[in-house]
């Protein structure tokens, strides 16, 4: 599949980022730096990528971007090969992709069809989100905390739906996904998740799962012979 110009479709309620780049870092996070990102303009850039462009690489410090309410959407080249079985033409939706060390997010609704959420990598948390899809929607080998998020299956003609796809390839990659009090709810059903990796590791841990769920829970998919 191409990966040519994808329309990504970002929609934030409330939507912070606390940034950084390096493990330079004390426990506790003090805020240098606060970036607020506004479409009408009363903030210091009116996209979120202009704002993480604004951070430097070498990076050492927590940087906050605070994001108003609204809808973002923008165009990313280059997502990930993505396969499904079948001779459907999916248009990919990703609206997120996340590949730097140390972020979290507060509050952030990310809303997608196929591919919502790209966890590429890195260690990440997402508290009280709210995550959209129906293929894949999780995706990537990020090392990830989710909590108290809601994870929505959508109505679509794809059935049935695949809650993630986590990418954990060896026995000793620290990649792995954890929903801690996760509510997992939605409109078709859907296995937990399919593994991309063969080490695949994804764990709910107090969550509340509705009836959408297939009661085998996982889809062995690339790694036959690893269950
Ligand atoms: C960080 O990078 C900038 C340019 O990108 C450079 O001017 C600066 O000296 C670098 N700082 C450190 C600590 O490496
Ligand atoms: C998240 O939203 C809740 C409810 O609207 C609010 O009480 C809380 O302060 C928000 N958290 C952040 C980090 O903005
Ligand atoms: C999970 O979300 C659904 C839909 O919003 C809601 O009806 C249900 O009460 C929630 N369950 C829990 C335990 O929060």
């Amino acid at each position: 599949m191409k990966c040519s110009l994808l329309l990504f479709l970002l929609l934030l309620l409330f939507f912070f980022i606390i940034f950084s780049s390096t493990s330079k870092l004390s426990g506790a996070a003090s805020i240098v730096r606060t970036i607020a990102v506004d479409p009408n303009h009363k903030g210091d850039f009116t996209s979120i990528q202009e704002a993480i462009d604004s951070i430097p690489n070498n990076n050492t410090h927590w940087i906050k971007i605070h994001v108003a309410a609204g809808v973002y959407r923008f165009v990313i080249a280059g997502a990930p090969q993505n396969t499904y079985d079948g001779s459907v033409n999916i248009r990919q939706a990703l609206a997120a992709a996340i590949s730097g060390d140390k972020s979290s997010f507060y509050n952030c609704s990310f809303i997608g069809f196929q591919d919502t959420l790209f966890d590429r990598k890195g260690r990440h948390y997402f508290k009280d989100c709210y995550i959209e899809g129906v293929m894949d929607f999780i995706f990537g080998n990020g090392q990830s905390i989710y909590e108290g998020c809601t994870i929505s299956l959508i109505r679509s003609a794809m059935k049935p739906g695949f809650m993630t796809a986590q990418g954990r390839g060896s026995p000793k990659d620290p990649g792995g996904f954890v929903f801690k009090s996760c509510n997992v709810t939605g409109f078709q059903e859907t296995y937990l998740g399919r593994a991309w990796g063969a080490y695949s590791r994804v764990i709910f841990y107090r969550t509340f799962m509705s009836g959408i769920i297939i009661p085998q829970g996982w889809y062995a998919w690339n790694a036959i012979g690893h269950e």
